[in-house]
């Protein structure tokens, strides 16, 4: 667990698709937070201890039946609370307030007038710009109730009580278009939770250090690597804490791209002489992929070869107990049902999750209570390299599913050499630090071109770039037009067999970022 001495900020979810950024936004004003769910009792609370509390919005109405309630006493604990939409309306109507529908829904960017400016929107304007969604809210206030501020169609955007720490918005702080929402959470952090700041990345890393090491004792670890930023961290930062007590295991499955096997291998051999068994399985995995083209089946192929492979060679290594995995804390978030993990499977994303159970170690996570850029932190202090941390992520399944239809050899050979042609743009424009991810697609169709004086028939292939903070929902990046030129002109010059590019302009939902 997260250092004793760590202040503490919890978030109870109330089925708010924005949980895991307010909990992103406490933690850059550098206090550790961490996600639980609304029925989380007031005794347990009172063991964790928190500086303060979030109560996050949520899609239902406090007044219905069966809307998510939480522990009565929570409020008298005497922890700060922040009431963030449905939080602020439940927080109230326990406190004694009314909440009702509004007219009509606000939905969207409001002014919002502060009249107090002390505490919560403390160096905050008296105009903000704040981000209304509900469809409920506040109408009456009972006297113990101060209004802190309102907008023209909601009497109470800001209220505090007199007598318990409770403060509430009606508005969403945490989201960028409330533009002066950060300084809202920084001033519930330090000027009514009374945090000083000591969460930070290197005392993270101490503190993990000394977890894996208590964990692991003399045992042998054994890690996966997949070319990715979560693998490599956490294989690195479980190599300083053990040393060559670690031994990784990468599976070259041929759906890599053009750099990234040659990339981890020189990595964990040169930089951190890591006890490294590279298994070269392309053909092995191109067999078993042979006329497939149904995605999902795709997917359980790699996945199942991908086991396979993993435990020939874990079986291989003496004395291994613990199985070490880079889970992430959306991950572990979106786990839990009662936080909204999906409900219907839309794509079955490959992972390692079936290992444990089967081999019988334990497993060590030491990433499972962070963020991806909180892991990138990591990632560069522990020394690797920059190309590796600041990854786009790649799929599991890699190349495979973005071949649409069959995969072969010469199709990997044309997608390979197209993503690296767009990488290396996307780098020189200066954008790929911006794109949160890009890649080339080949479809499985063929167009007509003209070539010389020659007709040709050849792929087409489609570049996907998108922005995004969660993977959740995505927007289109709008790459600038002279650079989808270059790439155009480049693909189509100097990749054979391609005569046609297109760009992708879909944003997630309705479509996904992968095209399988
Ligand atoms: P979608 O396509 O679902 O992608 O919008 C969201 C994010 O997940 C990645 N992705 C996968 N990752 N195995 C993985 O490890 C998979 O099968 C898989 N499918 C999609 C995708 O690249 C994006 O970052």
């Amino acid at each position: 667990m997260i250092e004793e001495n760590n202040e503490k900020v919890l978030i109870l979810d109330f089925g708010s698709q924005y949980a895991q950024l307010i909990a992103r936004r406490v933690r850059e004003n550098n206090v550790f937070s961490e996600i639980v769910s609304h029925k989380i009792t007031a005794e347990q609370i009172k063991k964790i201890n928190p500086k303060g509390i979030i109560f996050t919005g949520g899609p239902a109405s406090v007044y219905v039946k069966n809307a998510p309630q939480c522990d009565e006493e929570i409020v008298d604990l005497g922890i700060p609370i922040l009431g963030i939409c449905y939080g602020m309306q439940l927080g109230c109507q326990m406190l004694k307030a009314t909440v009702k529908p509004t007219v009509s829904r606000e939905y969207g960017r409001t002014t919002c007038i502060v009249n107090d400016q002390s505490k919560l929107f403390k160096s905050v304007d008296k105009d903000i710009i704040v981000w209304m969604s509900h469809g409920d809210q506040v109408v009456e206030l009972p006297i113990e109730f101060e209004s802190l501020a309102f907008t023209h169609n909601c009497p109470y955007a800001g209220v505090k009580h007199k007598k318990k720490a409770f403060y509430g918005v009606q508005f969403h702080p945490e989201v960028t278009h409330t533009l002066q929402g950060s300084q809202i959470i920084r001033n519930f952090l330090y000027e009514i939770c009374g945090c000083t700041g000591t969460w930070k990345i290197d005392s993270y890393i101490e503190k993990s250090l000394h977890d894996i090491h208590s964990q692991v004792g003399d045992g042998r670890v054994v890690c996966g690597l997949s070319g990715g930023v979560d693998s490599a961290v956490t294989a690195a930062l479980i190599h300083k804490a053990i040393g060559n007590h670690i031994s990784c295991i990468f599976v070259d499955n041929g759906l890599l791209r053009d750099y990234e096997a040659d990339e981890v291998v020189k990595t964990f051999k040169d930089n951190f002489t890591v006890d490294l068994h590279v298994i070269h399985a392309r053909e092995r995995f191109l067999d078993k992929l042979k006329g497939v083209i149904d995605p999902e089946k795709k997917r359980k192929i790699i996945g199942h070869e991908f086991i396979e492979i993993f435990k020939e060679e874990a079986k291989r290594i003496s004395g291994v107990k613990f199985l070490a995995q880079g889970t992430l804390y959306p991950d572990v978030i979106e786990s839990i049902p009662a936080h909204g993990g999906p409900t219907v499977t839309i794509k079955s994303h490959h992972n390692v999750g079936g290992l444990p159970a089967e081999l019988g170690f334990e497993l060590v996570e030491p990433l499972r209570f962070l963020f991806k850029d909180e892991v990138r932190k990591i990632g560069e202090e522990l020394g690797l390299p920059e190309e590796l941390v600041w990854r786009h992520p790649f799929p599991g399944p890699g190349l495979a599913i973005r071949i649409i239809g069959e995969v072969t050899k010469p199709r990997l050979e044309i997608l390979r050499n197209t993503d690296k042609i767009v990488i290396e743009e996307i780098r020189k424009a200066g954008l790929y630090r911006s794109v949160s991810q890009c890649f080339a697609v080949l479809l499985p169709l063929s167009t007509v071109g003209v070539m010389g004086d020659e007709r040709s028939y050849e792929n087409v292939i489609a570049i996907r770039a998108v922005e995004t903070t969660d993977f959740m929902t995505a927007d289109w990046y709008r790459i600038p037009h002279e650079v989808l030129g270059t790439i155009s002109n480049r693909v189509i010059n100097e990749i054979k067999g391609v005569n046609r590019v297109v760009y992708d302009i879909s944003t997630k939902p309705p479509s996904t970022i992968e095209w399988e």
